[in-house]
């Protein structure tokens, strides 16, 4: 991996600013070294096997895994199933996500067909509470009730939450389910290297090659701080959004994990990047317009794989062509004001995605630090969740 904040950005970067958070550096570096939530930069691995032993009961009984969280408890598992599950082929073994929204068609749609299906089930959440999780829960687990005896649900359930609080661990104790920790050092969406979305990564793919490359991109903090310097830099010129672009269709739900790394660990007291993202070439013919000449409140990051898949039409090589149009488009963008970040990967591997992983969760505890804000925690999502429990109370 290659982290370039200079091709495309140096005639924007303000030297003094730049030095300036520059100098933050040990500050920075201690500060995450010394508070509690750090428990991901050195992660507990040691529920590694019991993963593939539970994961190899339920494939004797299931064919298929229902996965029921949201957000942090969500994103990680869903961006690398899909950039390492194929695009139409279809699997012995499926696996559903849901537990992200409250839409009652997508419900009906969704008990229907698992009341026809042999599956499993399991639910993440780190505080037992998140209302879309619970819901969808209560559903799946009724369809459950009538297809299998409580010991057979024994088989069937596997709760991923705090080790000792809340009311899934409860029943856990209480039921004897398959279980699994999220530690109390580790907030939802740095959670990557947990049981979250490591048990239901092993359906799926080598799980020890993505803590293999994650272990390592934890080694790269310089470039991580560096990359955290231009960000803040960026948002003082006025350069607030911050666009992730791809070339690849399946990284559509990695651009949605890096959006909520960086929403939820930087969006307070009014401060903060904001994070958006764009699949290309798609949206060159949508919101293309926008970046190249609209207004100029945005610095973008690339993505530039190397080596992709090898395929030809008419004799000229696909990547080849992507590629071109990738640099012709950064170019065109930097002539056009835009500043912007190329991370150049070799290839899309679980090694490489991993070391990446780790280093913008590096980004995003720095950039927070750089803010002067705690990039752990996420007090304005509570804002809205106590507003629908009033309405709620009101309305019963
Ligand atoms: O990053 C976070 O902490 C949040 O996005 C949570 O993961 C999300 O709200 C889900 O929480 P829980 O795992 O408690 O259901």
């Amino acid at each position: 991996m290659k982290i370039d904040v200079s091709t495309y950005m140096k005639s924007f970067l303000d030297s003094t600013l730049v030095e300036k958070y520059q100098n933050r550096k040990d500050e920075v570096f201690q500060k995450l070294d010394s508070v509690y939530m750090n428990g991901w930069c050195q992660p507990d691995l040691s529920f590694v096997d019991d993963i593939f032993k539970v994961r190899d009961q339920i494939l004797k009984h299931s064919k298929c895994l229902v996965v029921v969280g949201i957000g942090g408890s969500f994103l990680g598992s869903r961006a690398f199933y899909e950039l390492f599950t194929p695009y139409f082929k279809k699997r012995d073994f499926s696996i559903i996500f849901a537990g992200t929204t409250l839409s009652s068609h997508y419900m009906k749609e969704l008990i229907e067909y698992l009341e026809e299906v042999d599956f499993s089930l399991n639910i993440i959440s780190k505080s037992g509470t998140t209302m879309e999780t619970s819901l969808t829960y209560q559903a799946i687990k009724k369809v459950m009730e009538k297809k299998y005896t409580k010991d057979e649900m024994k088989k069937h359930i596997i709760i991923t939450t705090d080790p000792v609080r809340g009311a899934l661990r409860q029943e856990v104790n209480e039921e004897g389910y398959y279980s699994f920790s999220i530690p109390d050092n580790i907030g939802g969406r740095y959670s990557l290297l947990t049981a979250a979305h490591l048990f239901p990564l092993s359906f799926c793919i080598n799980i020890r090659l993505l803590i293999e490359g994650y272990l390592c991109g934890l080694q790269r903090r310089e470039e991580a701080f560096s990359y955290a310097v231009v960000r803040r830099v960026m948002f003082d010129l006025g350069k607030v959004v911050e666009n992730f672009v791809s070339y690849e269709n399946n990284w559509y739900y990695y651009l949605e994990w890096l959006k909520q790394l960086f929403g939820e660990s930087e969006g307070k007291d009014g401060k903060g990047v904001f994070p958006v993202s764009m699949i290309h070439t798609r949206d060159l013919h949508s919101l293309g317009q926008f970046i190249q000449e609209g207004n100029k409140i945005i610095f973008e990051t690339f993505f530039k794989i190397k080596h992709s898949f090898s395929y030809s039409i008419e004799g000229c090589d696909l990547h080849s062509i992507n590629l071109l149009v990738e640099d012709s488009v950064m170019s065109a963008h930097y002539r056009g004001g835009v500043p912007l970040v190329v991370i150049e990967l070799e290839e899309v591997s679980l090694k490489v995605m991993g070391e990446v992983s780790a280093m913008f969760m590096l980004v995003a505890a720095f950039s927070g630090y750089l803010f002067d804000i705690n990039p752990f925690d996420q007090p304005g999502v509570e804002v809205y969740k106590r507003e629908v429990k009033a309405r709620l109370e009101q309305a019963n």
